[in-house]
């Protein structure tokens, strides 16, 4: 029988506490966190590297947070895969501007950057999973325009 043990530190700049008992929640800027080095099993980010200017900083820090050993999960988002068919060009322009909004700070793309920074933290072992959503629902391009 699975029993949960363990804690659970969560950094982030907004928080939403959800009850419970072994996550504590921590406000923050995730370059600086003020937890302790070499300390955590597993660190893991997901959709936070499209958002920040330095991305390899913020992996070098989640490199440092984990023990000998631990465990660095990435889940980030690349739009390569958010294509509409049949073409439609209000989503074309949608994700055009999404790209320019983020690149002002970040990089909407930066998933596929990840496997390489990692290799540059010094991983020898890194493994890359992707995921695709299909959605065959009604929404039409008028919906979104
Ligand atoms: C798209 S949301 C993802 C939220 C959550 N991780 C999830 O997967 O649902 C991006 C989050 O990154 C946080 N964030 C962006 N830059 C940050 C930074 N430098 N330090 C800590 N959090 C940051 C924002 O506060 C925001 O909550």
């Amino acid at each position: 029988m699975f029993r949960p043990v363990g804690g659970v530190v969560g950094s982030e700049h907004v928080l939403e506490a959800e009850g419970l008992d072994n996550v504590v929640l921590q406000e923050g800027d995730v370059t600086s966190p003020g937890l302790s080095k070499g300390t955590f099993d597993l660190v893991h980010s997901r959709f936070l590297l499209p958002h920040v200017d330095s991305p390899l900083t913020v992996l070098q820090t989640m490199v440092e947070l984990a023990k000998p050993g631990g465990i660095i999960a990435s889940q980030e988002n690349d739009h390569s895969s958010w294509s509409f068919y049949p073409h439609c060009q209000e989503w074309a322009e949608l994700l055009e501007l999404l790209e320019k909004t983020f690149a002002l700070r970040g990089d909407i793309n930066i998933g596929r950057r990840t496997f390489h920074m990692l290799k540059d933290c010094g991983f020898e072992n890194v493994r890359i999973r992707t995921s695709v959503q299909a959605r065959g629902s009604p929404l039409s391009c008028a919906s979104i325009a």
